[in-house]
């Protein structure tokens, strides 16, 4: 018997701001699920360069209103917030070694507080495997030239946030 039922995935993140890497697993993640949800943490404790609204307003900008994404929001539990879009599965991009064990320790957790959304990690392509926000954030800051890093919506963001940035 086919399975007709939509396979949703849920790729969250804090996207602080998102970078060519976090699209490529996107990509990489379309091919393997029917939907995948961008889910930007919402975490009061918490600020951020950006805040969640230009988050969301980057990512979308940068997707090109793709139907196979929506780009949303989430507080509290991951897992609880899987379970509300029914998705199957949480996806986690993994570069280096270095992410692994946090990785693991977030996935191990996730399945004990609900066993039926599965962990699912994607290597990020060679050319991001050094990128992150962070890193991006801090070369920027000091004009560091980061356009090949990040999608065209977020480097006007990034040089509205940073004068001395001009790439
Ligand atoms: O981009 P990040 O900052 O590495 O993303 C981390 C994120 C948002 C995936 C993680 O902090 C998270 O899932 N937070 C929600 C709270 C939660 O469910 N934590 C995991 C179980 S303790």
């Amino acid at each position: 018997m086919t399975d007709t039922k939509e396979r949703i995935a849920i790729y969250p993140g804090s996207f602080d701001p998102l970078t060519n890497g976090h699209l490529d697993v996107i990509k990489r993640a379309q091919d393997i699920f029917d939907k995948v949800v961008v889910a930007v943490l919402h975490n009061p404790s918490k600020t951020g360069l950006f805040t969640v609204n230009e988050r969301v307003s980057m990512i979308e900008d940068s997707l090109n209103g793709n139907p196979q994404i929506e780009v949303d929001t989430f507080d509290g539990l991951l897992v609880e917030y899987a379970r509300i879009k029914k998705a199957v599965a949480v996806i986690r991009g993994m570069r280096a070694i270095s992410d692994f064990e946090s990785e693991f320790q977030m996935a191990l957790m996730n399945r004990k507080l609900n066993k039926d959304v599965q962990s699912v990690f994607l290597m990020t392509g060679l050319r991001w495997i050094f990128t992150s926000s962070s890193i991006i954030k801090e070369a920027a800051q000091f004009g560091g030239d980061i356009s090949d890093m990040v999608p065209e919506p977020v480097k006007i963001k990034l040089m509205e946030k940073f004068p001395l940035l001009n790439c």
